[in-house]
């Protein structure tokens, strides 16, 4: 592998879906706004970019997301309050949200899936490497998944994925990947992907998760991508049409700490571990305990 491209520094965060999944609270709030305790999910996301160096983000909403926007907007009324209040401390944690990254936002203008989500980042990254990273799965930072996988492609100017391992009896809900061993441990090439397959056609159980850094060679072709699996235009389509023309795509096989906030099962896990380990909710894990007991 030699250095073809220079570094990822932009990201995309696609976060115009409706999230059925959380209705009806997400009528009025956006998934990616749901608290882990007092700080939402969106957040983690946007830290992770930044940690990696890709803190000029661009994030894809859809009307009635605009609170995304605010909240990383300062609010003059809030901070005069808080300083009147001689409330520092809460004050920096209000005023963090404004400085992580540069964020601009776009809409999506219409539910036509992910690749066309991604496809209206164009203008703004241009033909540079970007990440895009989910709006509701973020990885803990000191596992460091996303720093590895923007190194690795500055050195093979190609496509980048993240990839666990699941049962079988879930492959057909996520992006799934044929692979193939590389001298690295945790690092495969990718020999296919495909879409939400039936069981029966899935090439491994290793499925894609909310983490890709790409080249910006990727949205002519996103262009060019018919819907797919669901009628949608598919980000998956689009990087198997430019692996099978011959860009090269690796993987990085994660085991570290993932978090899903895409589902409720997955969010109340989420919230529960991370409040867990904090130190500053006095009696929880007590009453955690406690509570644990009493259950079946
Ligand atoms: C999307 C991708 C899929 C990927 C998944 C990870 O699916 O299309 O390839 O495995 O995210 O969460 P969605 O969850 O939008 O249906």
């Amino acid at each position: 592998m030699s250095a073809t491209a220079p570094r990822a520094t932009k990201a995309v965060i696609p976060a115009a879906g409706f999230a059925t999944r959380f209705l009806p609270v997400t009528k009025a709030i956006p998934k990616e706004l749901l608290p882990i305790v007092d700080k939402p999910v969106l957040q983690y996301i946007v830290e992770e970019a930044a940690a990696a160096g890709a803190d000029d983000v661009t994030l894809v909403t859809a009307p009635g997301k605009d609170a995304m926007i605010d909240y990383f907007d300062a609010r003059a009324d809030l901070d005069n309050a808080l300083k009147a209040k001689g409330k520092n401390e809460m004050l920096a944690k209000v005023k963090a949200p404004e400085t992580i990254a540069e964020m601009t936002a776009i809409r999506q203008g219409g539910a036509k899936g992910l690749g066309h989500a991604v496809g209206r980042a164009a203008s703004h990254v241009g033909d540079e490497p970007f990440a895009v990273l989910l709006g509701d799965e973020w990885c803990h930072l000191d596992d460091k998944l996303l720093p590895r996988m923007i190194d690795l492609q500055s050195e093979t100017g190609g496509i980048v994925l993240a990839l666990i391992e699941v049962p079988d009896d879930q492959v057909s809900r996520y992006g799934v990947a044929a692979v193939r061993g590389t001298d690295a441990d945790d690092i495969v090439e990718v020999t296919g992907l495909v879409e939400k397959p039936a069981i029966e056609d899935a090439p491994s159980n290793l499925i894609l998760i909310g983490r890709y850094v790409l080249p910006g060679s990727i949205f002519p072709v996103l262009e060019q991508t018919e819907p797919g699996s669901g009628g949608e235009i598919q980000l998956t389509d689009a990087m198997e049409a430019m692996r099978a023309n011959g860009t090269p795509v690796h993987a990085v096989v994660f085991r570290g700490r993932r978090y899903d906030t895409g589902e409720p099962v997955a969010y109340l896990q989420t919230l529960v571990e991370l409040a867990s380990q904090r130190d500053d909710l006095p009696g929880f894990n007590a009453w955690l305990r406690e509570f644990s007991a009493t259950l079946d």
